[in-house]
């Protein structure tokens, strides 16, 4: 799949606003493959499609999750979770994408421990584009900048804080990403 063939694809999926937040993830992704030496025909496609499925329905989603066998305990965390491995697996079967980019896709919202710098990219990516604005965002830019690893434990930590201070429950692989990046002192 090309990257306009992705473009085409996105545009005519998703609602404008999730859309000009996909273009500047692309522009983010593309930025800091250049700077960490990452490949950036892959971070670009990854980047357009990573939020193919957000607006699917969910009761499909869980139902790939079933047959796909994906893993059963995000049917018990909140639908969110399931764009990133369902968007990723959907879009594999359709266009049987390099593998790097589906990991990178499948990876965006959770993150995984041991996760490949193409996915880490997206990951701080998809929390730093140009139109996201929240408390804190400034800082997760320019900690970008200077160590994509440090960027993405401070993601992590930002997702945590976000869902704690929600009191809501946290996807086990978030906390077990976050205890992979973090180095012991
Ligand atoms: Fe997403
Ligand atoms: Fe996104």
């Amino acid at each position: 799949m090309t990257y306009e063939e992705a473009q085409s694809l996105i545009e005519a999926t998703l609602p404008e606003k999730r859309y000009i937040h996909t273009l500047g993830v692309v522009e983010t992704a593309d930025r800091l493959a250049r700077l960490y030496g990452v490949d950036i025909e892959q971070a670009r496609l990854a980047a357009m499609l990573h939020d193919y499925a957000k607006y699917f329905d969910a009761d499909m989603m869980r139902q790939v999750v079933i047959e796909e066998n994906l893993d059963p305990s995000l049917l018990e965390f909140d639908d969110e979770l399931l764009h990133a491995p369902v968007g990723a697996i959907l879009l594999d079967r359709a266009y049987d994408l390099d593998p790097a980019v589906v990991s990178a896709i499948k990876n965006h919202t959770t993150g995984e421990p041991g996760m490949s710098r193409l996915d880490q990219i997206l990951f701080v990516a998809d929390a730093i584009e140009p139109n996201r604005s929240y408390p804190g965002v400034d800082t997760l830019r320019d900690l970008a900048d200077r160590s994509l690893e440090a960027a993405v434990v401070a993601t992590l930590r930002q997702t945590i804080d976000y869902l704690l201070k929600k009191s809501v429950r946290i996807f086990p692989l978030t906390i077990e990403t976050y205890n992979h990046f973090v180095k012991t002192p």
